[in-house]
């Protein structure tokens, strides 16, 4: 039902949804008039001789087959391939992470560096990524059981190829790979995109997580730069020697990349992508350039992080998606640099331009993909709060920034694209791309303007320095930590959020916000779509008609463990624990 004070003054944004309640409770809730269904959890089968989810007696081999844990990125593709259907395709799902405490009776989270063997081997064949085949029939999404595109990708047991610049280099050969261009696994899978030509991108993000020992030797400085130092929150260090780099220093080096998969063709191998660079990659999202080439814009999630676009050589040939097969592996990987006058620039990360050079360790292209945060470090790319989605609007050709938060900044350090110090709810960037000769945006440009849609927090609260609409939030909701983002058909800007564990403390629930970006309801932020307790919102994606939204549910009951979890959506059975699903 409409909240009372909706009818107080006329809504000027063009949503008109009925909000639902903006609290925490142990269910999910979404607008009125909208279903919000479970389409698949944690432990469902994928492939077809997979075994019931018994979560009494977890294992690697069971989870092989089962969907992953901790759903985070979708993509929808329609079946068949090249149509524009939205009620059958395939949906692509990654599995970010795993959180044992919530798998396994007896532990907390502190727990999970002290897994066992069988324990650390259920989690790495939960990680990773699951194709499975999805139908509407009678208004109600469905997954099709047996379907032979049904595939799961895992950390544990699928190979993959690695291509580009870097590939065959000796720094990403180990024992296990003399080549240096075969790797199994795909690691901390957070957000993605989808290519004109119909693959999917998905990203590696915080790899640095898995990685034991101490570095030492010539990686040293490289596998610090990317927060590997000693430090694992995860046990399987200790179960295999691939995850310690005092054993294998180079493995870490066959992390951190975009990797393509092809879900049309379950025998396809996915293909690591080393010419979009080796950072956190939070995820890819993708545009034609004014001529006809793809852009890949990829932010690196963590403070003072940059943000990235590459952009191909050749240009996409529709007619022929096959030609396309090998386009990601030549082109231009760029880091933004932003002006705190509304102006930025593209600037190249090129082997031989400005500083990157072999007297500072950059002896071939290959050193600059494989530590590519130092390249941008040293072309004086701008250190932004924490760059999650960003995503290119396909109606007006402008670009978004998720950025989630950043608490560190300290207040004489807020400037232009960072405004404020610390920056504990995140904001949305919109950056507008030079035009091109046909006056629209072009994302083949060097140069952008920007703005800031909106500085997230609530805005009755003072301290917070919120800016949205005026009329949020009388007619909307707020928001906090902007982290993922679609848009539906008519190019309006959707929202999720994660808060993680600032989620109590700020007393609503991650979720799905969504806002007008063009006028009078222009960042009037309205509430869609609430997440159970402890979850954050992943994944939104439309389907091409604008009637489906799918999104992840990631993480419920975080905070709490498998023993006394602080909900156990969706199923709420004794016994059952709390597994991330995906909702349509
Ligand atoms: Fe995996 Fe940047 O969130
Ligand atoms: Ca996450
Ligand atoms: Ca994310
Ligand atoms: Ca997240």
């Amino acid at each position: 039902p409409l909240r009372a004070d909706e009818t107080r003054t006329a809504n000027p944004s063009t949503l008109t949804f009925a909000q639902p309640p903006h609290v925490i409770a142990d269910g999910h809730a979404v607008a009125a008039g909208y279903d919000a269904r479970v389409l698949i959890r944690w432990g469902d089968p994928v492939t077809a001789d997979a075994p019931a989810f018994d979560p009494g007696h977890l294992t690697a081999e069971a989870q092989e087959k089962q969907f992953g844990t901790n759903n985070d990125f979708i993509a929808f593709l329609p079946l068949p391939a090249g149509s524009a259907s939205s009620d059958h395709g395939l949906l692509c799902v990654n599995h970010e992470y795993a959180n044992a405490e919530l798998m396994w009776p007896g532990l907390t989270r502190q727990d999970q560096k002290i897994l066992s063997g069988d324990q650390a081997q259920v989690e790495m064949a939960g990680h990773g990524h699951s194709v499975i085949e999805v139908k509407k029939t009678a208004g109600e999404w469905r997954v099709v059981a047996d379907s032979l595109y049904a595939r799961r990708l895992t950390l544990r047991s699928t190979v993959m190829a690695m291509s580009g610049p870097a590939a065959r280099h000796p720094r990403l050969r180990t024992k296990a790979d003399a080549t240096g261009a075969r790797v199994t696994g795909t690691l901390n899978n957070c957000a993605g995109g989808k290519t004109p030509w119909g693959t999917v991108l998905i990203a590696e993000e915080n790899i640095h997580q898995y990685f034991s020992g101490a570095p030492e030797g010539t990686e040293a400085g490289n596998h610090a730069r990317m927060g590997i130092k000693g430090k694992p929150r995860y046990s399987w260090g200790r179960h295999d020697a691939r995850f310690d780099v005092e054993q294998e220093p180079n493995e870490p080096n066959r992390f951190g990349w975009l990797v393509e998969i092809d879900p049309y063709d379950p025998a396809s191998l996915p293909v690591k992508r080393t010419a979009l660079g080796r950072f956190k990659h939070e995820g890819a999202g993708t545009a034609l350039t004014g001529d006809g080439r793809c852009a890949v814009y990829s932010g690196d999630d963590q403070r003072f992080e940059y943000l990235y676009k590459f952009v191909t050589d050749a240009r996409v040939i529709h007619s022929d998606p096959a030609a396309n097969r090998n386009i990601l592996d030549h082109g231009t990987l760029y880091v933004a640099r932003f002006e705190d006058d509304g102006t930025g620039h593209w600037v190249a990360l090129r082997l031989g331009d400005g500083p990157l050079t072999a007297a500072n360790g950059f002896k071939t292209q290959a050193d600059v993909m494989i530590e590519t945060r130092r390249a941008a470090d040293l072309m004086r790319a701008t250190p932004l709060d924490r760059p999650e989605d960003v995503e290119p609007n396909p109606v007006t050709g402008k670009v978004y920034v998720m950025l989630t938060n950043n608490t560190k900044r300290k207040a004489d350090d807020a400037h232009g694209p960072n405004p404020r110090g610390p920056n504990p709810y995140g904001h949305v960037l919109e950056i507008t791309p030079a035009p091109g000769p046909d006056g629209k945006p072009d994302h083949g440009a060097e140069t952008f303007t920007w703005d800031i849609l909106l500085r997230a927090g609530n805005p009755t609260v003072a301290e917070h320095d919120a800016d949205y609409h005026p009329a949020t939030p009388d007619q909307g909701a707020w928001l906090a930590a902007p982290d993922n983002c679609a848009f539906d058909p008519r190019g309006r800007l959707w929202i999720s959020t994660d808060q993680g564990s600032k989620q109590h403390k700020n007393g609503i629930p991650d979720g799905m916000y969504a806002c007008d970006l063009v006028g009078p309801g222009r960042a009037l932020t309205r509430f869609f779509f609430a997440c159970p307790r402890g979850a954050e919102m992943c994944g939104p994606e439309f389907t091409p008609d604008g009637e489906t939204l799918f999104v992840a549910v990631q993480h419920p009951a975080e905070g709490s463990t498998f023993d006394a979890p602080s909900t156990r959506w969706p199923d709420f059975t004794d016994g059952v624990p709390p597994r991330a699903s995906v909702v349509a």
